[in-house]
């Protein structure tokens, strides 16, 4: 379903008559196009602690236009406030802030360059996680990191996005595939986020394919955001099986044949579904998207058992069920991803969704509990959490709860199934173990559960 209201805000009149009315004025976000090989097309700007001169020995990866700001890494041009060229995307290292004082750094870097900044800008901080550090005031200034990029990130205009990305020890030397995500179009509906990155083993050795040679199921896959992140996955150079239940055969089928990949129709909630999924998965698996996802909405007051049983069977059960069948038979691969689906609502909570926010919460407890376990093979397990998405199963939604899922966010609209897509792909990277246990929100900032 299209959002006619940011049609209507970029239009000349439009544009004048939200201005007038102090109305949302949603711009229309720059996305990743087939095509595209540079993460950031236009300026990017490093600068701050040790960390920058990590980032500027791959910036040329990245964008032809580099600058720096302060401090001088080599091969980068200073960047000098009203004359310097508009930023598509800044990093900068607050990693070695420790202390209260040096948190004015913050502002003495960022103050100058607020009205510079080009449209869909997207802004990294990097950071230590405060847990890991054992001087209270130092863990403190770095937790200070956390309210002043999430404040900003609100203040951002024209689809500017702004993460902390607290980089474990060891993971310094790899962040080149955080930043192609988080400072491309990859991350257009991602923003106010805090990541805690650690070191990996595995890395990708091909930026254009970085899914060469893995195989993937995605569960769900025959429309909406599971269609997306198949497409995605495919495009990434994954060997793709799609996974949907029988009367959605047709669709699933088509797509599968377009992607080059494979179809399996199951009901993931059937008794003998991890079997038939073993079945047909000789070779193995190295990627799994549980993606297959239903409401049934009602008050608690009104919830019948049907409805709160369908729900926690297809979105919690059954991803704990196949997943670990998948383990047990040795069917997931070592250095395997494991990605479930989940919602701002299991953060936040929403009305009327008590069945399915307690599902995609325990989806979040699953990935968090499983993380460590998992480790020493590798595998990563994470819960991507988006919020408003245009899809089908958003557009039957009442007017008032689509309009207020879209507007209540920093971003101002609804994301697209490509957002979720391109944050599972980046999650599904060999590099991305660094990331593990962990919730991504994909939701425009929203202000449910921040
Ligand atoms: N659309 C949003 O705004 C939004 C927001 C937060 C989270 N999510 C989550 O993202 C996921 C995808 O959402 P969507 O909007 O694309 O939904 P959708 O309803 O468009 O698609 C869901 C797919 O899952 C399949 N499916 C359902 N039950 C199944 C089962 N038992 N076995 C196999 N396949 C089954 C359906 O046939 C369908 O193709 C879901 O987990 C959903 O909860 C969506």
């Amino acid at each position: 379903m299209s959002d006619r209201y940011v049609d209507f805000a970029n239009s000349s009149i439009g544009h004048r008559l939200v201005g007038a009315l102090g109305l949302p004025s949603p711009v229309r976000l720059e996305r990743w196009q087939a095509g595209r090989l540079r993460p950031v097309e236009g300026a990017l700007l490093s600068g701050g602690g040790p960390l920058a001169e990590k980032v500027s020995a791959f910036a040329n990866r990245l964008t032809d236009a580099i600058y720096s700001y302060g401090a001088e890494p080599s091969l980068a041009t200073a960047w000098i406030p009203g004359h310097g060229p508009k930023l598509k995307a800044v990093v900068f290292d607050a990693s070695d802030l420790v202390q209260t004082d040096q948190l004015k750094q913050l502002r003495e870097f960022f103050q100058p360059l607020m009205k510079n900044l080009d449209h869909s800008a997207h802004l990294v901080i990097l950071g230590r996680a405060p847990q890991t550090l054992s001087d209270p005031f130092a863990a403190s200034a770095q937790r200070a990191l956390e309210g002043f990029s999430r404040s900003l990130a609100k203040e951002l205009r024209s689809g500017g996005t702004l993460q902390l990305i607290q980089v474990g020890e060891g993971a310094e030397d790899q962040l080149e595939g955080p930043l192609r995500f988080f400072l491309s179009p990859k991350s257009a509906f991602v923003s106010g986020q805090v990541i805690r990155l650690e070191a990996c083993d595995t890395q990708v050795t091909d930026w254009t394919r970085p899914l060469s040679g893995r195989k993937a199921l995605v569960t769900g896959a025959a429309r909406g955001i599971g269609a997306s992140i198949a497409e995605t996955l495919a495009r990434d150079g994954a060997d793709v099986i799609l996974l949907d239940v029988a009367p959605a055969k047709t669709d699933l089928e088509a797509l599968a044949a377009r992607l080059g990949g494979r179809s399996i129709t199951l009901d993931i909630c059937a008794e003998d579904a991890a079997a038939q999924l073993i079945e047909q998965l000789p070779d193995g698996i190295d990627i799994v998207v549980h993606n297959a996802g239903i409401t049934r909405d009602k008050t608690l007051a009104n919830m019948t058992p049907e409805f709160w049983d369908a729900v926690l069977a297809v979105n919690l059960n059954a991803p704990q069920v196949l997943t670990k069948a998948l383990l047990d038979s040795g069917t997931l691969s070592d250095n395997a991803r494991v990605i479930l689906l989940a919602s701002i609502s299991g953060i936040a909570g929403n009305r009327g969704q008590t069945n399915y926010a307690a599902s995609k919460a325990g989806l979040i407890g699953l990935a968090e509990a499983w993380a460590p376990l998992l480790k020493e093979r590798g595998i990563s397990i994470n819960a991507v959490a988006p919020g408003f998405i245009e899809t089908q199963m958003t557009a039957h939604l009442p007017f008032g709860l689509r309009e207020a899922g879209r507007r209540m966010s920093s971003l101002g609209q609804g994301g697209l199934p490509q957002d979720v897509a391109e944050a599972v792909a980046w999650l599904a990277q060999p590099g991305t173990g660094a990331f593990t246990g962990q919730a991504l929100r994909v939701c425009g900032q929203s202000v449910l559960g921040a």
